[in-house]
């Protein structure tokens, strides 16, 4: 493709267009009782499963859409636009196998790939411990080899959709006197014998999907489920999240974009001293910055977007780690921003739960937080800067 590389080509503007259409009829009316009942969206699982959309990034080769990364992205940005619990399907369905597209041997991937491409299974990511949040590298899950077996035990904790998902990559220890040369990532199963799960955090947002422990009890499990080499599995962790905090990015869009078209439709409606409070130049400020930050972050996720695909196929990008934490920091940034000024805008009925403003600034907190926090992607984009 020539110039301009991140431009969303005419495929992935229909291709937004089919699932913004999916959403605002099927995702939209369910997601505030998945978060007022913190349940799985099971329903709109199935939805996203029928229109092939729950996991667009597997390549054809292992039975998947082999949607590009702004495609992914895209589907990701709408999701989340009405559901931010829902877009988590998609997005941790992408995390949890991106270790393995990087990495894995053939047959792991076929083997472990195509149930998700076939809507079959979910794949999660367990990479933080109790102790391990930041500082990931600071883990203590063991992975003891066992004759031509590992033998897992400890704890992984925050694990997005833990106990809806059929697969996890879990990071673990494999030679302790390494540091994170001694990690080593595989495969595990929901239904290997010695795996269990915490109960359900009780969290501020994203209620429609549970995060809780991954607790391996003498999880015996073959060698051939360990992804690459030994202790190559931290850098397959880092170079999976230099792809996948472009997600966290396009989900923080997606959330903002929600937020911001309710509270322009709100304007527009509400009077207040005999006309629209739309007519006050006040809100119109605010409404100007709220899709000005939107637009910023969006073409910069974008950009983040192209580069993981070019690096997906094999062509060395040097910087998109620079620009993966770089769009996930500003779109979530943004979205904390654009849903705090959205229940601002809604006033006192902004602030309750009978409009979705309320869950919108509830959900985009996370975003800030998770796959690193901001204070971690500033790290990041400092270390790339000033190596
Ligand atoms: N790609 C590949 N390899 C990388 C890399 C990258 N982007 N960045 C670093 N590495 C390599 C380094 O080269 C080094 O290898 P060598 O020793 O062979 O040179 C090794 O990894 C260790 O790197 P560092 O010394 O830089 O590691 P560190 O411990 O100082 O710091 C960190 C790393 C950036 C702070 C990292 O720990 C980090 O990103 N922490 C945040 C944790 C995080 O993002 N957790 C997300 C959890 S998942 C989640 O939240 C999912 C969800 O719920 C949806």
């Amino acid at each position: 493709m020539s110039f301009p590389l991140y431009a969303p080509a005419e495929e992935h503007e229909m291709l937004r267009e089919t699932v913004r259409a999916l959403a605002d009829e099927k995702i939209a009316p369910r997601a505030a009782a998945a978060d007022e009942n913190e349940e799985f969206p099971w329903e709109v699982y199935k939805d996203l499963v029928a229109a092939d959309l729950q996991a667009v990034h597997i390549p054809e080769a292992y039975g998947g859409a082999g949607a590009d990364a702004l495609a992914t992205v895209i589907v990701i940005e709408e999701v989340a636009r009405a559901c931010a619990s829902s877009s988590l399907i998609p997005a941790v369905n992408k995390l949890g196998t991106v270790p393995l597209l990087l990495s894995a041997s053939e047959d792991l991937k076929q083997r472990y790939l195509r149930p998700v491409a076939a809507g079959e299974a979910m794949f999660s990511y367990a990479l933080s411990e109790p102790e391990a949040g930041s500082d990931a590298a600071a883990m203590k899950t063991r992975a003891e080899r066992d004759g031509d077996h590992y033998v897992l035990n400890g704890t992984k904790m925050w694990i997005t959709n833990a106990g809806v998902s059929e697969y996890y990559t879990v990071m673990a220890v494999t030679h302790p006197s390494a540091g994170a040369r001694g990690i080593s990532a595989f495969v595990v199963e929901k239904d290997d014998e010695g795996v269990s799960f915490g109960p359900k955090e009780k969290k501020l947002g994203i209620k429609g999907s549970p995060t809780r422990q991954v607790i391996l009890e003498n999880v015996r499990i073959p060698e051939s489920r360990m992804i690459g080499e030994p202790g190559t599995g931290f850098k397959t962790a880092l170079a999976t999240l230099d792809h996948t905090r472009i997600t966290i990015a396009a989900q923080a869009l997606g959330i903002a974009q929600g937020a911001l078209d309710h509270a322009i439709g709100y304007v527009k409606e509400r009077k207040q001293f005999g006309k629209r409070i739309a007519d006050f130049q006040g809100l119109q400020f605010m409404v100007a910055d709220m899709a000005m930050k939107l637009e910023a972050a969006r073409q910069l996720t974008y950009a983040a977007a192209a580069k993981s695909e070019l690096a997906m196929n094999g062509t060395p990008v040097k910087d998109l780690t620079f620009f993966s934490s770089a769009a996930k920091c500003a779109a979530s940034d943004a979205a904390m921003e654009i849903t705090t000024d959205a229940v601002q805008l809604l006033g006192g009925y902004g602030y309750t739960r009978d409009f979705p403003v309320e869950r919108m600034m509830r959900d985009a907190k996370i975003t800030q937080i998770y796959e690193g926090t901001n204070q971690i992607q500033r790290m990041v984009m400092a270390r790339q800067l000033l190596k």
